[in-house]
């Protein structure tokens, strides 16, 4: 039996029906863009495999690092212990995390980061004997699958088994272009009639939700109204973060920053889980106590793993060559190129870019959703054109690594531009 086979019969996939889903082709190696299928096949990676390779994958680098690490020290307990990887994760990465945060806090991936930044942000008030634990987020909102990070999340069919059980939270409208206004009035009101303890933003795009993207100004003054009211903000930047939005963090466009911020995904190139929350001085201060009951009581199994703190030093020292600042803007330009030649086009609703972001948005005619037909067909016209992209609805979009050649951007931009014009009910 190949391994489709085997995994058929003993593997529960994520974000699938497994009844209505197919054998998975099986992936046996990957680099740089490209992955390597059972069957010999070769696909490009244009979505950095759920937004983590952003250098590629299996970096030489990375692949040292990580390899140095593992025979020194693979794994221990970081309550009572801590190691030399976890000490230079957060001294490189501290000072270049925007708002000057003074601590770094180790998890899993991008929903405990989540999880992590919302325990700080309510314990803080807490701890200060104040009674604020309103969260405030935005609609349509994705911030991770576990339970803090889905109450925070926009409320969809991905979560309605389990709405009765979360806490609450206001919803403010995200700030798109002609949406200003109404989203100001909302956080204004929420402001007014209570005190809440956060707000949670994905700044400037919201990945999950079909990389909806909203003007710096705009977060800038959510965020400074925010800070007028004692309100902590929280940056998600799991998905924006490590150069996607063309800066290393999405806040580095705006002058207002965060008191906590998330990262993961990208963090350690796509090698190893890791999930991070920072936070300002004042934030750990109110921690800091000799009252063991102000301790912040999380923490994960593998919190702090040395390999994947290695596997984070080998990213960030990447982040330090000019050539990686340098391939970020490239894609920039070259996205944006692509969104002046195509936007209009009859079957494309929106074309638009941040940084190394596209998104197309597709006309439907009818249902936007996620789980419209065309959805499926689009993921399957790219695939047989050796594309690995995977729209979100209606929305295609291109998230390459940042070692993609301008010839390999060239081939997905080719893929989506046939679709400009011609009728798409032949696609369905
Ligand atoms: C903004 C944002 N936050 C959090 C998460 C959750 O990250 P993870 O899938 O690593 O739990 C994601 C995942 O896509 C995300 O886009």
């Amino acid at each position: 039996m190949n391994i489709s086979d085997r995994d058929q019969a003993t593997i529960w996939h994520p974000f699938t029906q497994m009844k209505l889903q197919g054998k998975l082709p099986a992936v046996v190696g990957a680099e740089g863009t490209k992955i390597f299928l059972e069957d010999g096949s070769v696909l490009l990676d244009m979505i950095s495999s759920w937004w983590v390779n952003v250098h590629g994958h299996a970096h030489p680098h990375s692949i040292e690092r990580i390899t140095e690490q593992v025979k020194k020290l693979d794994q221990v307990i970081f309550a009572g212990f801590t190691h030399e990887p976890a000490v230079v994760v957060a001294e490189k990465l501290l000072p270049l995390l925007p708002g000057n945060p003074s601590r770094l806090f180790f998890s899993d991936n991008g929903s405990t980061a989540v999880e992590v930044a919302l325990k700080m942000a309510i314990q803080y008030f807490h701890n200060k004997g104040k009674a604020r634990t309103r969260i405030i987020a935005f609609e349509n909102a994705y911030h991770g699958d576990t339970f803090g990070a889905m109450a925070v999340g926009g409320r969809s069919v991905f979560n309605t088994a389990f709405e009765s059980l979360f806490f609450e939270v206001d919803h403010i409208p995200v700030p798109v272009q002609g949406r200003e206004q109404e989203c100001l009035e909302v956080l204004d009101s929420l402001l007014r009639s209570q005190e809440p303890a956060a707000i949670i933003l994905e700044p400037l795009v919201q990945g999950s939700a079909g990389m909806v993207m909203y003007a710096p100004e705009m977060l800038n003054e959510i965020v400074k109204r925010c800070r007028e009211k004692g309100v902590l903000i929280i940056a998600d930047e799991v998905f924006t973060g490590m150069g996607r939005t063309g800066k290393l963090f999405a806040f580095d466009h705006i002058a207002e920053k965060p008191d906590i911020i998330c990262v993961s995904k990208g963090i350690t190139g796509g090698f190893l889980p890791l999930g991070l929350t920072a936070c300002k001085a004042f934030i750990y201060d109110a921690f800091y106590s000799d009252d063991k009951m102000k301790a912040l009581y999380h923490g994960h199994s593998y919190t702090a793993n040395p390999l994947a703190c290695a596997a984070a030093i080998a990213s960030l020292e990447l982040f330090e060559h000019p050539a990686t600042q340098a391939s970020i803007e490239r894609i920039t330009q070259k996205h944006k190129a692509f969104v002046k030649q195509y936007s209009g086009s009859p079957n494309f609703r929106a074309v638009r870019s941040t940084g190394t972001i596209l998104a197309i948005e597709f006309e439907t005619g009818n249902s936007t959703s996620y789980f419209n037909d065309l959805r499926d067909k689009l993921y399957a016209y790219f695939i047989k054109k050796g594309l690995l992209m995977r729209p979100l609805g209606n929305v295609v979009y291109v998230l390459p690594p940042y070692c993609v050649t301008d010839d390999e951007l060239e081939i997905a931009y080719q893929a989506i531009a046939g679709l400009s014009h011609q009728p798409l009910t032949s696609l369905l």
